[in-house]
């Protein structure tokens, strides 16, 4: 181990203070010897995971094009090579670990080539350790609590062509006006906070994003008006649990604030994940039902339909508190659409617990479900359980709920034959130029035929066909 290296510490990384974030405005600078490293060379960043890491790879493009490097398309064109990843099961984890293995034969024909890894995974202690032994072509690892050090961190290892690693286990700050490029034309992500202090049983996420901290609204609210002015038609506000925005900056009204803060600048559409069940308030399902720019569609995971499971996953809500939500959330948001969450195969789950997860999606009737089979993540609760399930069985419960939700996807979308929605134009489809593929607001995929349509138009289209994951339709006009 190397003195100047910040190494992840899990333990470290457990630890929650009752201390505020502090909201850094100026912490990012480019220092004069670094701002023009990236002249004539290219980067090739690929990001694995979730909407957070998105966000997060459109800060990092931000910062290298900001030291003037260039993107690129392949990793073979490229002098810096980043990949920015999930650690959320383990096989995202294989995943980046294959791809870090065979984008190695690359320093044969570029030996300048520079390999950096962030992300999730970079704030796992074991997976660090395993970089260092398995993978010794990694010249740059850097966590996910300090992408605003990217400039000088670069720096140091492209001059000194020394293995850099940096990697904060503390929370830290709320880093502002950090550098972006977005990589949608009308369509943005927005964090609103981050982190997450739920500790799900499961979930390695508080781990490697630390505590909860949310952004002042005024940051978020400029945010949304610069994207306007660009020309943004929607945005997605981003958190691992958007539910509990505000509550460690003591805002009140939380969340439900912010949503009607941000329903009245008037952006066409507004969309959030993730919602956690157990503090979704009376308040926030009213301000979603009261603006019709909030998009009626609701992600809200589940997880298992079980209580014993749900108590042990540490969920903090049962089937029928999630049953009562839900149903509250169905009757007041007109035309809702629902997704959820739910993982199969929990250390010990039996044949009966399952199938209360089976009976719990036939009484909802999700629009869309991502399923998983549990997968143990170092240092979390659950992966010091004793599991009796065997494999065959996880693999057995996962296409009967596979079944279940494929079929309630199938059915909600019959539904839509005939009617006339409004969807948010993506682009034309890119197998066919005369067909345009776009979103509904319920966020249903929607392929369709029209003339003099441009991206980020919102157009009425009258559905012809659907099918279990798109509908097909003809544009009416365009509003
Ligand atoms: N194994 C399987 N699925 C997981 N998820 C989170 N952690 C795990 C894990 N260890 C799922 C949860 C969560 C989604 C983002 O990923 O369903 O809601
Ligand atoms: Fe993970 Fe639970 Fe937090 Fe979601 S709420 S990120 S599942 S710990």
């Amino acid at each position: 181990m190397k003195e100047n290296w910040t190494m992840p510490s899990l333990k470290e990384a457990k630890q929650r203070t009752k201390k505020q974030a502090v909201i850094e405005k100026s912490l990012f600078n480019i220092p004069s010897e670094v701002k023009d490293i990236g002249y004539g060379k290219k980067y090739y960043l690929r990001t694995y995971g979730c909407q957070a890491n998105e966000r997060d790879g459109e800060t990092i493009a931000g910062i290298l094009e900001a030291l003037h490097f260039t993107s690129c398309d392949t990793p073979e064109e490229a002098d810096l090579i980043l990949l920015n990843t999930c650690a959320i099961r383990q096989n995202a984890e294989d995943k980046v670990l294959g791809e870090l293995g065979s984008l190695k034969r690359l320093r044969k024909t570029n030996p300048d080539l520079l390999f950096g890894l962030c992300g999730c995974l970079a704030q796992e202690e074991a997976v660090v350790k395993t970089i260092l032994e398995k993978y010794p072509h990694v010249d740059l690892v850097f966590g996910t609590h300090n992408i605003h050090r990217l400039p000088h961190l670069l720096y140091q290892a492209m001059m000194s062509r020394e293995k850099t690693i940096e990697v904060f286990s503390k929370e830290g700050e709320v880093v502002e006006n950090l550098p972006v490029k977005r990589f949608g034309t009308h369509k943005a992500w927005v964090n609103i906070m981050y982190g997450c202090d739920k500790f799900c049983a499961y979930c390695i996420v508080p781990y490697t994003r630390g505590k909860e901290r949310s952004r002042q609204a005024e940051d978020i609210l400029d945010e949304i008006h610069t994207l306007i002015d660009e020309g943004f038609k929607e945005v997605t506000l981003l958190g691992q649990n958007v539910n509990s925005y505000g509550k460690d900056l003591k805002i009140e009204g939380g969340f439900a604030y912010l949503l009607e803060e941000v329903a009245k600048t008037n952006i066409p559409r507004i969309r959030f994940v993730t919602s956690h069940p157990w503090d979704f308030s009376d308040e926030m399902i009213d301000v979603i039902a009261k603006y019709e720019n909030i998009m009626p569609f609701i992600h809200l995971p589940v997880q298992s339909g079980n209580d014993e499971i749900l108590k042990i996953m540490g969920r903090r809500y049962n089937a029928k508190e999630y049953m009562t939500l839900f149903n509250k959330l169905k009757s007041k948001v007109k035309n809702a659409a629902f997704s959820t969450d739910i993982i199969v195969g929990f250390p010990n789950e039996t044949h009966e617990q399952f199938l209360d997860t089976i009976k719990l999606v036939d009484e909802c009737q999700f629009d869309n479900a991502f399923t998983f089979i549990y997968s143990p993540r170092v240092g979390t609760p659950a992966a010091a359980m004793q599991d009796n399930v065997p494999m065959e069985v996880k693999e057995e419960r996962l296409q009967i709920l596979m079944q279940h939700t494929n079929h309630w996807a199938k059915v909600k979308n019959e539904a839509y034959l005939g009617k006339v929605i409004k969807v948010l134009v993506d682009g034309p489809s890119k197998k066919n130029k005369n067909v345009f593929s776009g979103h509904s607001e319920t966020n249903k995929l929607v392929n369709f035929t029209g003339e003099n349509i441009q991206v980020g138009d919102i157009v009425d289209v009258k559905i012809t066909n659907t099918k279990s994951w798109s509908l097909d339709g003809e544009a009416i006009k365009v509003s």
